[in-house]
Parts: C-alpha cells; sequence; structure tokens
C-alpha cells in the first residue's frame, strides 16, 4: 500500500522533506511498512520551484488537496499564524491527518487543533516545532511516560545562542555578532521574536504542555531577550566563571510551575554552558532518570525534516492500522503558576555607579539581599547575591534606578 500526503510549503523544511523521502525511500518503506509518496506542494510561487516540478506536482490551490480523497496526510510547513491555522482546520475537517513544524501555531492555538483534532480521529504531530532536529516532544510523549519531571531548562534557541557564542568567545558586540549571524544565515533578515525571546516561548509552553501536562501562554511568564544584554555583562559573567545563555526554563516549585526565558547564567563547567552556536539543548530533570541532556541542531533542512518525517512515518502507521485519533501527549495535570515570592534563585545583578558602593550595600541590606561579591568595574558596581525571592528583586529594581541589568544564576 502508498500513503499519498501533501506538503504546504516547500522552503527550507519541505524541500528537506521531499529530499528525505526520495533519498531514504527503501529505508522508510522498512520502518513505516509503506511507501510514501508526496502527492501534491502548495507554494505561493510555483515559479520558483520549477526545478521541482519533475519531482513533485506544483499547485497554489489549497482546495485541490483538501479535496483529493487519496491525500491521507497533510504537512504543514508554511509558517505563521493565517493561513496555516485555516488549512489546517479545514484539512482536519475533511479526515486528514496533519503534520506541522509551527510552534507559533501550535503554542498560540495548539488546544483548539488538538481537541479538533480528536474530535474527528485524526492526527496532529508536530515534534519538529521544538528544537527543530532534536526529537524531543516525541521522547517526553513516550520515553518520559512514566517518568516525573521537576525541571526542563533549554537553550531552544539557535540565533540567540550563536549571538552570545560569537559575543562571549570574539567579544563582538550585540550589533556585530547579530550582523555575523544574518550573513551567515543563522538570523533572520528580521530577527525580532528571536532576540526578544519570543520564539523561546513558544517553545517553552509547547513544552510546558508535554512535560507537566499544563497548559500556558506566552502571556502567563516573563520574557526577557538578549537585545538588551551588554558586553560588558557578558565580560564580567566570565570573569565571574560563568557564561550567559538564553533559557527556556520550566520548574516544579513546591507544586507550582515557574516559566520563563531570560538570560542566565551557567557555570562554565556546566553541560549547557558548552552548547555553542547554532545548536539547542534541553536538560531535562526527572524522578527516575536524574539529570539527561539532549542536544543536536535546532533548525536546518535536513534535521527539521527529520523530525517532520519521524510525525510522518507514526502517522503513516496508524493510518493504515486505523488507529488515528490519539493525542501527541496525552498527559493533563493542572497546576498553578508560581508567584514571586516562591521563586529564589542567585543573581548577577549590574548597576550604574551613581551611587556609592557604601549606598548599595546599605540598600541591598535594608531588602535583606544576602551578597556573595560586591565590586565596582569602571563605571559599573557587579553584585553577585545569595538566594533572593524574585519579590525581593523587584523590590530592589523599584527603589534603585541605578540597577541597569538582572540575571539568574543557574547551578
Ligand atoms: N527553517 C527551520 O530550520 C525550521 C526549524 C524548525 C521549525 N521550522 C518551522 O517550519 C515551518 C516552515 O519553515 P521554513 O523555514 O521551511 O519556511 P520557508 O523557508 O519560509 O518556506 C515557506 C514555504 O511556504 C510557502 N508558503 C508560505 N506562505 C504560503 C501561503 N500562504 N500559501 C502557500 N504557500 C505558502 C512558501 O512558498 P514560496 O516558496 O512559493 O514562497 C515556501 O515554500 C515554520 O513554521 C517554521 O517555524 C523551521
Amino acid at each position: 500500500m502508498a500513503i499519498k500526503i501533501a506538503l504546504l510549503g516547500l522552503g527550507t523544511v519541505g524541500s528537506g522533506v521531499l529530499k528525505i523521502i526520495k533519498n531514504n525511500q527503501k529505508k522508510i518503506r522498512q520502518t513505516s511498512g509503506e511507501e510514501i509518496i508526496i502527492e501534491k506542494a502548495l507554494v505561493r510561487n510555483p515559479e520558483k520551484h520549477r526545478n521541482l516540478a519533475s519531482e513533485v506536482m506544483l499547485t497554489t490551490n489549497f482546495d485541490s488537496i483538501l479535496q483529493d480523497p487519496e491525500i491521507k496526510i497533510v504537512v504543514e510547513l508554511i509558517g505563521g499564524l493565517h493561513p496555516a491555522k485555516e488549512y489546517i482546520t479545514a484539512a482536519i475537517n475533511a479526515g486528514k491527518n496533519v503534520v506541522t513544524a509551527n510552534k507559533d501555531l501550535m503554542a498560540t492555538f495548539g488546544s483548539e487543533l488538538i481537541n479538533l483534532a480528536a474530535s474527528k480521529k485524526c492526527d496532529l504531530m508536530y515534534d519538529a516545532s521544538v528544537a527543530g532536529g532534536i526529537p524531543i516532544l516525541r521522547t517526553l510523549a513516550t520515553s518520559y511516560s512514566s517518568d516525573i519531571i521537576s525541571e526542563i531548562q533549554g537553550i531552544i534557541n539557535g540565533t540567540t545562542n550563536y549571538i552570545l557564542s560569537q559575543m562571549g568567545e570574539k567579544g563582538l558586540n550585540y550589533e556585530e555578532a547579530l550582523k555575523n549571524a544574518q550573513e551567515l544565515g543563522f538570523a533572520e533578515a528580521d530577527p525580532t521574536n528571536d532576540v526578544t525571546g519570543k520564539d523561546a516561548a513558544y517553545k517553552i509552553v509547547i513544552l510546558s504542555k508535554f512535560a507537566f501536562g499544563t497548559k500556558i501562554s506566552i502571556d502567563d511568564f516573563t520574557i526577557q531577550g538578549i537585545n538588551n544584554l551588554k558586553d560588558f555583562d557578558i565580560k564580567q559573567a566570565q570573569k565571574l566563571g560563568y557564561v550567559i545563555k538564553l533559557i527556556g526554563i520550566a520548574k516544579n516549585i513546591n507544586g507550582k510551575l515557574f516559566v520563563e526565558v531570560a538570560p542566565c547564567l551557567l557555570p562554565g563547567n556546566a553541560i549547557m554552558a558548552h552548547i555553542k552556536n547554532e545548536l539547542n539543548a534541553l536538560q531535562i530533570k526527572s524522578q527516575s532518570l536524574g539529570t539527561a541532556v539532549f542536544t543536536g541542531p535546532g533548525a536546518g533542512s535536513p534535521a527539521t525534516a527529520n523530525s517532520v518525517m519521524s510525525d510522518v512515518i507514526t502517522e503513516t502507521k496508524n493510518v493504515v492500522k486505523n488507529t488515528t485519533g490519539q493525542p501527541f501527549s496525552n498527559f493533563s495535570h493542572v497546576m498553578q503558576l508560581t508567584s514571586s515570592e516562591d521563586v529564589k534563585y542567585s543573581y548577577y545583578l549590574s548597576f550604574e555607579a551613581e551611587e556609592t558602593l557604601f549606598d548599595l550595600s546599605k540598600l541591598l541590606s535594608n531588602l535583606e539581599i544576602p551578597v556573595r561579591e560586591i565590586k565596582q568595574v569602571q563605571s559599573r558596581i557587579v553584585v553577585v547575591t545569595e538566594n533572593i525571592s524574585r519579590q525581593q528583586l523587584q523590590d530592589l529594581a523599584i527603589q534603585d534606578q541605578y540597577l541597569k541589568a538582572s540575571y539568574k544564576i543557574l547551578q
């Protein structure tokens, strides 16, 4: 039997899927049990893809895919919220199974689409939406199905990791490192979603559902990007023995869920500190497995297409066995989010040296903020605190106008 699929989009990921299906058909037939045929590919501009016209039928008409009863799986790789949402909704309503790599869509409309797929007994899988080539969602849904996760820390945006690596290792400033990343294709022409932390926030929303069973939205937690990070702070962190990374974190703190995306200091000898450039990594702490780290390419054509294909093959088997309609992850658990008093970390703080060390020490003491290290460096005062609550940090920010940067220190 052959399973016919349609691709929506033939860009970076879509063309990678096409290539894998063409080159690896023999293994795909053995592992899925079926031949997988790309029946049609939807694009905006067929002229741009005319070199592929001999391999796949190109169309600009989504209805021709929707109305083709032979197409069992629709693979959405156009990105963005619209018309991706409408196309996926229509495909599921027509009884088709869906694979997508679209994190923006799944973080924003995931619940609605998941419920629709279940009601229509269709599969909806999206392993490539988080950490590109690292098969993290399927691993969480299957290998962790009996384990209790207490924390996920992730370097889940390759663009920012590339920029921070270049700033840390080559001493570039933010603008220089961003320009470099754009020239090498590691950052888009408009890098806003990446550098402001929004892309990582979408991914931590999806990860929280898989790891903790809890539905959250990107409006529920603090998102801080790297766009205001100063090379001064990166250098000071290095002198103190730390590396700064943009980290998405989801953590169970006394039964409540703490979620945040922010630049954090990691000890220089931590595994995550060694994840460089465009690579991604996820560190998972759990009851049975302890600490495990998964690392690999978080983006790119073949790596992301490989995750897409893992979903396509899983869905193919379900279509053949007539077992479609199970959610990608059926873990569900309601957790309250933490308040500012619940969350305690030690912090790196950087103040403008407009105030004296004496005045600052007095204020920190009044706010009961224990200090591990305090020193004046050029026109800044750098402080490392012991564990303090987010509430104490917020009080400090209100009372001291010279506080210019505060970053959590992770252990
Ligand atoms: N790139 C990665 O490494 C990566 C990693 C993980 C996840 N993802 C996700 O994968 C998805 C695809 O990303 P990508 O990088 O492959 O995107 P891309 O290179 O920009 O390709 C998008 C494709 O979709 C087509 N398209 C866009 N809007 C369309 C519309 N309204 N109607 C018909 N076709 C349309 C484009 O057609 P034309 O070519 O004719 O313009 C193009 O072929 C996104 O959700 C992205 O977040 C990407």
